[in-house]
C-alpha cells in the first residue's frame, strides 16, 4: 500500500514511510525499450498514439520502481495546439514561423482541450488502467515563459536574443503572448487532472533567462494565476524551475505545495529562505548518474537525504534523465534512494 500513497503524502506534507523518488524524463532515450518504439515511430506521433504513450509511461515505473508515473507527451503539444506547428529534428524542436510580433500573438488560438488534443486524455485512462492504483499519475504543462522561448525563438537556445527582444522591445505584445500561454496552459492541466491525473507540474525549464526583477514582472503573475485557476482541482500542485536559485521566493509564491529545484541550489538553503512546511522536490544533478562507482552515486543519494531530512522532500533529479544515462544504473539509484531513506528513518535521522 505505501507505494500507492507515499507520493500524494509527501506532496500534502504527511509523514511517509520513506521519501518518494521519481524521476522526469524517467521516460526516454536512455530506456532500449523507448528506443524500441521510437526506431518505428516520429516523436510526435509517439506523443499522439495513446496506446504507445501509456506503454512508454508505465513501462519506466516498471523498470525504475519509482512512486510515481509522469504522463509521457511534452510541453510542446500545447504550443502546436496554439496553432504553432513543431518539427522535433536532431537539433531539438524546431517552429518554422516563429512568433515575433504583435501579428504573429494575435494569430494563435486558445484551443478547446478536448478538441485539439484528444489523445492526451486517452493517454491519461489508459494509463490510469493499466497503473491500477500502483502509484499515481502526474500531469504536466510547461510554464509560459518556458513555452513562450521555444515560440519565439523557433526552437531552443542560448542566449535568448529574440525573447530579449520582444519582452522588452514590445511588453505589450509579449504580455499578450503570456496570457494566451497561460490560457491554454491552465485549461490543459485542467483536463488532464479531469481526465484522471493526481497531480500536476509545471515545467519552467528556462525561467534563468530573466532575473528576478524581470522574472517577477514577467512570469510569476502567469504562474501564479495557473496555479491559482488549478487550486480548487483538489490535486497538488508542483513548480519546478532550472535557474531560479536567485528566486526561489517567487517559485513559493505562486502557491504550489510543492517546490522543485534544480541541482544548483542546495536544499538546507531553500528550506531556510523557503519555511519549514514547504516540500521540496529534487534536486540530485542528473551527471551524477555519469559517476564511475556506483557507490559514489549513492553517497551522493545519501548527502540529499540527509540535507533534505526525512519529511516534505520528494527526491527527483534536479533536471531531466540525460540520454546517455545507463539504464541499470537509473535503476540504482531509485533503489538506493528507497534503502538508504528507509535506513535514515530506522536511525532516527
Ligand atoms: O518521462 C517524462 O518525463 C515524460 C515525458 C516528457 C518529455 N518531455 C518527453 C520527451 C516530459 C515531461 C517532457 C517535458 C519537456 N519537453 C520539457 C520540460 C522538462 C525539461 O527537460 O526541461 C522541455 C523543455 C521539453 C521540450 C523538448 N522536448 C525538447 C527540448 C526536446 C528535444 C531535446 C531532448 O531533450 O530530447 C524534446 C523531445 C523529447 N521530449 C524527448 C522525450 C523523451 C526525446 C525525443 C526523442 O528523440 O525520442
Amino acid at each position: 500500500m505505501s507505494r500507492a500513497t507515499r507520493f500524494l503524502d509527501a506532496c500534502h506534507g504527511r509523514e511517509t514511510d520513506r521519501t518518494p523518488v521519481w524521476l522526469m524524463r524517467q521516460a526516454g532515450r536512455y530506456q532500449a525499450s523507448y528506443r524500441a518504439i521510437r526506431a518505428k515511430t516520429p516523436f510526435f506521433e509517439l506523443c499522439k498514439t495513446p496506446e504507445l504513450a501509456a506503454r512508454v509511461t508505465v513501462d519506466a515505473v516498471e523498470q525504475l520502481g519509482v512512486d510515481a508515473a509522469i504522463l509521457f507527451s511534452d510541453i510542446l503539444i500545447a504550443v502546436e495546439s496554439m496553432g504553432a506547428p513543431v518539427e522535433l529534428t536532431e537539433k531539438g524542436p524546431v517552429l518554422h514561423h516563429p512568433v515575433r510580433d504583435r501579428a504573429a500573438v494575435d494569430a494563435l488560438v486558445v484551443p478547446d482541450p478536448a478538441e485539439a488534443i484528444p489523445f492526451v486524455f486517452e493517454a491519461i485512462g489508459q494509463i490510469r488502467a493499466a497503473l491500477d492504483g500502483a502509484v499515481p499519475l502526474i500531469g504536466f504543462a510547461g510554464a509560459p515563459l518556458t513555452l513562450a522561448s521555444y515560440l519565439v525563438e523557433g526552437g531552443s537556445s542560448k542566449s535568448y536574443v529574440n525573447v530579449r527582444q520582444m519582452f522588452y522591445g514590445d511588453p505589450a505584445a509579449a504580455h499578450t503572448l503570456m496570457d494566451k500561454l497561460s490560457r491554454t496552459v491552465a485549461s490543459q492541466l485542467r483536463a488532464q487532472v479531469e481526465a484522471g491525473c493526481q497531480a500536476i507540474q509545471l515545467f519552467d525549464s528556462w525561467a534563468g533567462i530573466f532575473g528576478p526583477t524581470d522574472y517577477r514582472a514577467f512570469a510569476l503573475p502567469y504562474n501564479r494565476w495557473i496555479m491559482e485557476e488549478l487550486a480548487g482541482c483538489g490535486v497538488p500542485r508542483i513548480i519546478f524551475a532550472t535557474g531560479a536559485g536567485t528566486f526561489i521566493e517567487a517559485l513559493a509564491e505562486t502557491g504550489a505545495e510543492v517546490i522543485g529545484l534544480d541541482w544548483r541550489t542546495e536544499i538546507p538553503a531553500a528550506r531556510a529562505r523557503l519555511g519549514p512546511d514547504v516540500v521540496l522536490q529534487g534536486n540530485l544533478d542528473p551527471g551524477c548518474l555519469f559517476l564511475e562507482e556506483e557507490a559514489e552515486l549513492e553517497a551522493r543519494v545519501r548527502a540529499v537525504l540527509e540535507q533534505a531530512g526525512p519529511q516534505r522532500h520528494i527526491f527527483n533529479l534536479g533536471h531531466g534523465v540525460l540520454p546517455p544515462t545507463s539504464e541499470t544504473r537509473a535503476r540504482a539509484l531509485v533503489e538506493a534512494t528507497h534503502r538508504i531513506s528507509a535506513e535514515l528513518r530506522a536511525g532516527g535521522a
